[in-house]
């Protein structure tokens, strides 16, 4: 998986990958400039369309996660209350 987000973050210019689930300003050098809204439009066409600082959250799972694995947005949805 860290290969396959590695791979994806260089496309849009974050090696790291950290961009494919949080979002945000690859290549910023200030915290502020790095979360600002928005993320690189190519990917925002797919996945985050800003920073997220929970990628894992159920409003925007489908974005992050979900873009990979389509299927785990789906089954967050339907967890059953314990
Ligand atoms: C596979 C998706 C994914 C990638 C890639 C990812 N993160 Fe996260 N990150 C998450 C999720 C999901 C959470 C929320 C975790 C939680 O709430 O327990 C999170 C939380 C965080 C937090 C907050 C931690 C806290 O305790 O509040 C920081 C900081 C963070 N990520 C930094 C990074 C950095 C830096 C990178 C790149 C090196 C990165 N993340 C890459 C999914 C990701
Ligand atoms: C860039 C694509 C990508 C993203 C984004 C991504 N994953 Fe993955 N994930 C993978 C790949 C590739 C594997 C390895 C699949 C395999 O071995 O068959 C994997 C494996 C996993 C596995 C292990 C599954 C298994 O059957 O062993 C879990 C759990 C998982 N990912 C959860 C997450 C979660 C939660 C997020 C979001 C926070 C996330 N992934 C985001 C690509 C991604």
């Amino acid at each position: 998986m860290l290969e396959a987000i590695r791979a994806m973050g260089k496309a849009f210019g974050d090696s790291h990958g950290c961009v494919v689930c949080h979002g945000g300003t690859p290549g910023a050098e200030t915290k502020e400039e790095a979360h600002r809204r928005g993320s690189p439009a190519a990917l925002a066409a797919v996945g985050p369309t800003k920073f997220y600082p929970d990628p894992g959250s159920m409003t925007v799972a489908h974005r992050t996660c979900g873009m990979c694995h389509p299927s785990h947005p789906y089954r967050l949805e339907r967890a059953c209350p314990l």
